[in-house]
């Protein structure tokens, strides 16, 4: 269970999981591009250290969580020194659950709890990381809405291309108490 919420943190694979082949995240461009990829059944062939949780409220699908350990550069995207960070690839919310209050989490969305699961739950699990980084693309407003609730800030002197995918985009990023 995700402490103080009716979500259950399951973690999944590709080939384990069932309900993957029918997520919707919604129909704007972003949510697209992330339920593709989350429907795709190739993480782990392509990116072998991804890790999904899926969030199940009952028989519901809440939404997914992909993430890796990678290094990353440290503080920002244009300095030397490389750092590991949880890098969140992929946080989706189901259309039932966007913009939806949780009954048990007054004033905090769905995404909130799942969002915080990862950062207070999921990052301090592994001893070297020291924060959480996700790449947004430009425009994606929910997206940097939501990392901003969460005190994640973005790098300066960007946008830049991302790498995989070309595509204009800025590096959120958190630190972890005690960690940096
Ligand atoms: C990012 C995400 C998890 C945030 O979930 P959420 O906090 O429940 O947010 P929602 O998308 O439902 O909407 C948040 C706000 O943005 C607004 N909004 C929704 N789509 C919008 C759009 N295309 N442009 C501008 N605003 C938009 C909503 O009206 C809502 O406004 P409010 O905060 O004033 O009520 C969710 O939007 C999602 O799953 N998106 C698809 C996948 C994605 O892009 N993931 C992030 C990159 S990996």
């Amino acid at each position: 269970m995700v402490p103080n919420s009716a979500l259950v943190a399951q973690p999944v694979t590709p080939t384990s999981d069932d309900r993957r082949s029918s997520f919707d995240c919604g129909s704007d461009a972003f949510a697209l591009e992330v339920r593709d990829a989350i429907r795709r059944a190739t993480w782990f062939a392509t990116e072998p250290s991804l890790r999904a949780i899926r969030f199940d409220r009952a028989d519901d699908t809440v939404g997914y969580a992909v993430m890796a350990l990678e290094r990353w550069e440290h503080p920002t995207w244009k300095s030397q020194p490389k750092a590991v960070y949880l890098y969140l690839e992929w946080l989706a919310v189901s259309v039932h659950f966007r913009a939806i209050d949780h009954d048990a989490r007054p004033g905090e969305r769905f995404s909130d709890v799942m969002l915080r699961h990862v950062v207070e739950g999921v990052a301090p699990l592994f001893p070297h990381v020291i924060g959480v980084l996700c790449i947004v693309r430009i425009g994606n407003l929910p997206a940097i809405r939501l990392l901003r609730r969460h005190g994640f800030s973005a790098d300066e002197g960007g946008p830049f291309n991302d790498a995989r995918t070309g595509a204009p985009s800025v590096i959120y990023r958190i630190l972890l108490p005690g960690r940096a």
